[in-house]
């Protein structure tokens, strides 16, 4: 298990952001917008890990689409958060750097709101390593987190500096845009598709993108921030109960 300290930890941890979001889902409100985004890369029914799963509100709309989701959080107020919310939620408090290819294989890997600016200093490419070994065959990776005006002790994290530690881990961009809708892309926060890169297969990268679906604009959920592959036996559990 790892002991590295996020950049979260350091931060002073959930503070009171798992009861913010909380409050938002009692009253009502749309939590869901990164969750419709990755609903719509998936076919019916598929295995989504979500890592950094904060208080679970990603993970509880995947489930409500009928998907088949494991949530991975290292922040034990957040876990309890979650479990609160979402009573019977999935959840598990580990680390993304602890996964191994024995956890997967996974349709979609959810890394969003900002969890790849709140890693542990210097473990970018480790995090992306271990997110591509646990993808299924066609599985794909969605990330978000904020390239300006991002949250207090966040990785100040450039697109482009983003982009070479993704290739550097051996994953490619099928898609870069703005926001969880999709628009253009922009220099305010980062939506990214990702996927194994495969010799011979085009090697689309960032370059690759100009004439095609660069799309960067404001995050849908701006409060904190916000194939199927085969199924094999997993160190994350069973099939999650819907
Ligand atoms: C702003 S919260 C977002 C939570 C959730 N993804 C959401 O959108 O509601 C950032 C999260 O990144 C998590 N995080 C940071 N480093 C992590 C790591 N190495 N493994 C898993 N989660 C991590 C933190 O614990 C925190 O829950």
């Amino acid at each position: 298990m790892t002991t590295r300290r996020t950049r979260w930890q350091e931060a002073g941890g959930s503070g009171n952001y798992g009861k913010r979001f909380a409050e938002l889902v009692s009253a009502g409100e749309d939590v869901d917008g990164e969750a419709r985004l990755a609903d719509t890369l998936l076919p019916r029914g598929a295995r989504v890990l979500d890592a950094g799963a904060g208080m679970g509100r990603v993970t509880a709309a995947l489930l409500r689409r009928g998907h088949d989701v494991v949530a991975i959080e290292p922040d034990e107020a957040l876990v309890r958060q979650a479990r609160e919310t979402y009573p019977g939620l999935p959840i598990q408090e580990r680390d993304i750097l602890d996964l191994g290819p024995d956890d997967g294989p996974f349709d979609l890997v959810v890394c969003v709101g900002n969890v790849m600016v709140y890693l542990a200093e210097g473990t970018e490419r480790a995090a992306l390593r271990a997110m591509s070994a646990v993808l299924g065959e066609n599985g794909r990776i969605l990330i978000g987190f904020h390239l300006r005006d991002r949250p207090p002790h966040a990785h100040a994290y450039t697109a482009a500096g983003f982009e070479a530690d993704l290739t550097a881990a051996g994953l490619r961009v099928d898609l870069r845009a703005g926001t969880y809708q999709l628009h253009p892309a922009n220099e305010a926060y980062g939506v990214w598709v990702l996927s194994r890169a495969r010799s011979g297969a085009g090697g689309r990268g960032p370059a690759a993108m100009s004439g095609g679906a660069t799309v960067v604009a404001e995050p849908t959920t701006f409060v904190e921030e916000a194939s199927a592959a085969p199924a094999g036996p997993s160190r994350l559990g069973p099939r999650a109960a819907r």
